[in-house]
């Protein structure tokens, strides 16, 4: 689809009703989502946990993208494209593990953690080594968590940094590790599966489990007595009572997008767990439970449920035009012990049977936007933020 193609069909669009069918199906759109969305934006890669050793790396993949996050030493951290500069072969296959130096399989030439091309055989005489480094992406470390950026200028993260850092500070992320990360492979569009994140009026009918225990599946007028108890707890057990709130903004903040605000879980609930008890020990400096949990937000595609005693993180990330992948990180306080602090099963049952159930509602959502009957429907109240979500779309990709 050409640049005036897409561009009627924006102007085609109404607001307050969901997509047109191409926006779901179109290679060209996809192709335009990936420049100005995904290549802009502060994208969460993983967790400082994840490589704490000299050497230690992981791969994060996104479409047709490959970055190496490998610790080069005790203080420094590089994001490398995973690349080699003599013909494009991929240089690390395996999704982690730890290495001296990274050799590309195809014809060994090696480079240093740096990035630096170290070896390469059978050269030419003038052949310069300096002009083949791995080319790198920006990163970040914020609260132990792992941002890239890929895109040459790349928007800074300050406002990121100062409006959620004080929220942050008493769940000490740094200090936490991950008890589980899980994939989830969606035969979808990307935007579905966020589209799906962004609303819970499928919550009651989709997810019992989650129903019965948080006040987000719930219009939030009915909520607001319980979220005045919450606030008032959460500032004796230490939480920030900020309500930051920058979700989808325009052109000028493409990948910026922050908020974090917290909602009342229900009667008998204090985290998210089967039958409301507490799942592991308390996160940092956190004293108590508040009978909540908190939403955060960071960038277009990354989300957060910040519970008192554990944090689960959603990154939905584009394969190709028509898969998605939710994965799922599940963060405890460092020092809690497996089997003896928590349990791994319980810790992960609710998002793990919710994301199972939400993959299977947003393909079969796909598979009615495939078909030739499907035509744009109206948004109801209990999906402005999803709403939100597609008008942000449609004015970044004018
Ligand atoms: Fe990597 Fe040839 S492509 S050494
Ligand atoms: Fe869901």
């Amino acid at each position: 689809m050409s640049m005036t193609e897409i561009s009627d069909l924006l102007s085609n669009q109404t607001k307050g009703f969901s997509l047109q069918q191409k926006f779901y199906k179109d290679p060209g759109i996809y192709q335009q989502e990936m420049d100005r969305i995904f290549m802009k934006s502060w994208l969460y890669a993983g967790h400082v946990s994840q490589i704490k050793n000299v050497g230690e790396y992981f791969l994060y993949e996104m479409d047709t993208e490959s970055v190496i996050i490998i610790r080069e030493d005790k203080d420094t951290v590089n994001a490398l494209m995973n690349v080699c500069r003599h013909r494009g072969s991929r240089v690390c296959l395996q999704a982690s593990g730890t290495q001296k130096l990274l050799a590309c399989p195809y014809h060994g030439w090696t480079y240093e953690r740096s990035g630096a091309l170290r070896g390469a055989n059978h050269t030419y005489p003038d052949f310069d080594k300096s002009g083949y480094a791995l080319k790198t992406v920006n990163l970040k470390i914020f609260h132990g968590m792992i941002f890239i950026n890929f895109d040459k200028d790349p928007i800074s993260f300050d406002a990121i940094e100062k409006d959620l850092d004080e929220c942050l500070i008493p769940y000490c992320l740094d200090k936490t590790k991950i008890a589980h990360k899980q994939s989830y492979p969606i035969k979808s569009n990307w935007k579905l599966a966020v589209e799906n994140y962004c609303e819970c009026y499928h919550c009651v009918p989709s997810h019992p489990e989650y129903a019965e225990a948080h006040g987000r599946s719930f219009p939030e007028e009915e909520m607001q007595g319980l979220l005045k108890q919450v606030m008032e707890k959460g500032e004796k057990i230490g939480l920030s009572n900020s309500s930051i709130n920058y979700d989808w903004l325009d052109s000028g903040g493409v990948g910026i997008d922050r908020s974090y605000d917290r909602y009342p879980l229900l009667k008998g609930f204090v985290t998210g767990s089967r039958g409301g008890k507490p799942l592991a020990p308390l996160l940092g400096d956190i004293k108590g439970y508040d009978g909540g949990t908190a939403d955060m937000h960071i960038g277009p595609i990354t989300f957060y449920l910040a519970y008192c005693d554990h944090v689960v993180i959603y990154h939905f990330k584009p394969l190709t035009l028509d898969t998605a992948d939710c994965e799922i990180t599940w963060l405890v306080n460092e020092r809690a012990e497996e089997g003896k602090d928590y349990s791994l099963k319980e810790l992960i049952w609710l998002w793990d049977v919710t994301t199972i159930a939400d993959k299977c509602i947003i393909e079969n959502n796909q598979k009615g936007v495939n078909s030739r009957f499907y035509q744009p429907g109206p948004f109801t109240k209990m999906e402005e933020f999803e709403q939100g979500f597609v008008d942000w779309y449609v004015d970044l990709m004018k």
